[in-house]
């Protein structure tokens, strides 16, 4: 049946220039290469200096408007995912959209749902451009979440780090079935029996600042395989494709045994599994955006594609997105 999909036309990416190896990492706490990369799969990240998540988003939704041959005043609607945000108001979105000199009025606003942030941005922008509020959407996620780490605390300072992702979405005619371009499905969850299980130590209606982020690693974990397979396989029944239908799986990169296990789970050989930790850690909201327009941008993701993007992060949140390229 005829219908508006969201066709991806642009993607865009940034990490900030400074970079914290494990070995930089072991000076600062009580930690080693050899255990972080065991259990975590990660060997960098990236740190901002005097950069904020503003920069990051901007640096890349710049890179994807271009990319889709696009200028700022086309743009009818920037969303964008964090839990780093600028000021706790107004939104970042507001200030990226200003800074990118989009048109005056342009709706702008920010999602907060941690680690799937992008997938329910994404989830948000489609659903605007299927309605047919919009027709170019620009979705960013970004984080400078080295802000709300705990730099004393070896669980969790090893694990993340900044960067920021988009994409430029733009309404086209569809035929209703996985034969489309653009997003075929999206789907998104939350469970907040696990609020405490991953949060920040504080927030503005409690403590008046941000916190440092907090977690039981293992329930997270024990939690996460099972949600990311969740996320990606609804999406996929939604869409109407099987396993044998995915070029590539792209799951949020939050630990390569977690990433492992969703593969493993789903029955996908290793080498369909986007993987990006080593030089990025966990960058929240921007890790899925910044995966995928790394690999768009070497070439590893092609035009036609069937990309499976699933997440899950505090809340918790998860969902999948189901998309050709
Ligand atoms: N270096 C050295 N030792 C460490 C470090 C470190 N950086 N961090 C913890 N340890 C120690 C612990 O103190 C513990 O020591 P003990 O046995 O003397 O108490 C030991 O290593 C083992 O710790 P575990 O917690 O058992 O290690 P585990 O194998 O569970 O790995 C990890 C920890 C990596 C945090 C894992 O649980 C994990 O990845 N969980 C998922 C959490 C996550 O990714 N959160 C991000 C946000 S959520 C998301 O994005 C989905």
């Amino acid at each position: 049946m005829k219908c508006i999909r969201s066709r991806i036309i642009g993607h865009g990416h940034y990490a900030p220039k400074k970079v914290l190896t494990n070995d930089d990492m072991a000076k600062m706490v009580e930690t080693s290469d050899e255990w972080i990369t065991t259990r975590t799969g990660i060997k960098a990240r990236c740190v901002v200096e005097d950069e904020f998540t503003s920069d990051l988003s901007a640096k890349a939704a710049k890179m994807a408007i271009e990319n889709a041959g696009l200028t700022p005043e086309d743009i009818d609607v920037v969303v964008l995912a964090t839990v780093t945000p600028d000021n706790t108001t107004p939104a970042t979105a507001i200030k990226v959209s200003t800074m990118l000199d989009t048109k005056t009025g342009t709706p702008a606003f920010d999602i907060s749902a941690a680690c799937s942030g992008f997938v329910y941005a994404l989830t948000m922008a489609d659903n605007m451009i299927r309605l047919g509020q919009v027709k170019t959407a620009l979705v960013i996620g970004a984080e400078t979440l080295s802000k709300i780490t705990d730099w004393t605390d070896r669980n969790t300072c090893v694990l993340f780090g900044d960067g920021a992702g988009a994409l430029v979405l733009q309404a086209v005619d569809g035929v209703g079935d996985a034969s489309d371009e653009g997003i075929l499905s999206t789907t998104i969850y939350s469970d907040g029996s696990h609020y405490d299980t991953l949060r920040t130590t504080g927030g503005v209606s409690t403590t008046q600042n941000a916190g440092f982020v907090m977690m039981d690693g293992k329930e997270v974990f024990k939690y996460a395989i099972n949600a990311l397979a969740q996320g990606a396989e609804e999406a996929m029944h939604k869409a109407g494709i099987t396993t044998q239908d995915i070029d590539w799986l792209l799951p949020h990169q939050a630990n390569i045994r977690i990433i492992e296990g969703v593969g493993k789970k789903m029955e996908l050989p290793e080498e369909k599994v986007i993987v990006n930790i080593a030089k990025h850690g966990n960058t929240s909201a921007a890790s899925i955006p910044l995966a995928l327009s790394e690999k768009m941008t070497d070439g590893t993701i092609k035009k036609g594609d069937m990309v499976v993007l699933t997440a899950m992060g505090a809340g918790f949140t998860w969902g999948g997105v189901v998309v050709r390229i």
